[in-house]
C-alpha cells in the first residue's frame, strides 16, 4: 500500500509530521527536479558513478532515473506510490509500481542501486532495506545511499504526510546518520567504498562484498 507520499509527487505543498508533533516541509520541488537551489550537485554525485544497470529504490517522481537514461545508462525506478510511478513514466523513464520487497526484475544482477533522500529509512528498518538491496545487486555492485547528517544516530519515528486539506496514514521511518554507514554495511554484506558531503547532503557508496557473506535479515 502507498504510504501517503502521492500528493507530494505532483508537487503539492506537503509536510511530514512526526508523532512528537514536529512538522517540516517536504522537498517536493527537489523530488520533481524543479527546484533551482543547490541540489543539482548532490543529484549529480548520486548518479555520476552509475555507468551500468541501475535500480532506483523508492524513485519518487523519477528525476534520477531520467537523468541516467539521458546519459545512456539502463535504469529502472521502483516505487510503492502509483503517482510517483505515473510521473516517472510521464518523463519517459521506466518505473514499476512495486514494493521494493516484492518481486523485481534482474534481482542479483544490478550494478548500482540508489537509495536517495533518506530511503535507507524506508519502513523504519535500515538493516532490512540494505539486506534487500544486497539481494538485488550483483557481486561487486554498489549501493549509493543518502544518509542524514553526522551525529543523527539511528532515530525511529512514525510519520505521516500532511497537506493543507489532508493527512495520510502513519508509517514507520528511520533517520540514519552517516556515521552509522560502516556498521550497517558490515552487518549486511557491504563495505564502505567512499563517503562525501555534497551541498549539505551525505552520501555513502557501499560495495557489495566480492564474496557472499552471511546477511542479516
Ligand atoms: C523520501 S521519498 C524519496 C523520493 C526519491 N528517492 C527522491 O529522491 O526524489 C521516499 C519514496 O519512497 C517510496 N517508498 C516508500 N516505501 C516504499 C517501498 N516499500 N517500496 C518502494 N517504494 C517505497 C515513497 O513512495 C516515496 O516515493
Amino acid at each position: 500500500m502507498s504510504d501517503g507520499f502521492d500528493r507530494a509527487m505532483i508537487g503539492e505543498e506537503c509536510w511530514i509530521r512526526s508523532t512528537d508533533q514536529t512538522r517540516r516541509p517536504l522537498p517536493t520541488r527537489r523530488w520533481l527536479g524543479t527546484s533551482d537551489h543547490a541540489d543539482n550537485p548532490a543529484d549529480q554525485a548520486l548518479t555520476s558513478c552509475c555507468d551500468g544497470p541501475t535500480i532506483d529504490l523508492g524513485c519518487g517522481p523519477g528525476r534520477l532515473v531520467a537523468a541516467l537514461l539521458r546519459r545512456g545508462v539502463v535504469a529502472l525506478g521502483v516505487d510503492i506510490s502509483p503517482t510517483a510511478v505515473a510521473v516517472t513514466r510521464f518523463r519517459g523513464a521506466p518505473a514499476l509500481h512495486r514494493d521494493l520487497y516484492g518481486p523485481l526484475p534482474a534481482a542479483g544482477r544490478w550494478t548500482y542501486a540508489l537509495l536517495a533522500d533518506g530511503n535507507i529509512g524506508i519502513g523504519g528498518d535500515p538493516l532490512r532495506v540494505l539486506a534487500r538491496t544486497h539481494e538485488l545487486l550483483a557481486v561487486g555492485g554498489v549501493a549509493v545511499v543518502e544518509f542524514d547528517r553526522p551525529g543523527t544516530g539511528m532515530v525511529h519515528r512514525r510519520l505521516r504526510v500532511e497537506t493543507r486539506t489532508s493527512a495520510g496514514p502513519w508509517f514507520p521511518w528511520a533517520e540514519v546518520g552517516i556515521e552509522q554507514a560502516a556498521q550497517l554495511a558490515a552487518a549486511t554484506g557491504f563495505r564502505v567504498h567512499a563517503t562525501a558531503e555534497v551541498s549539505g547532503r551525505h552520501i555513502a557508496w557501499l560495495q557489495r562484498h566480492p564474496m557472499d557473506t552471511e546477511v542479516l535479515r
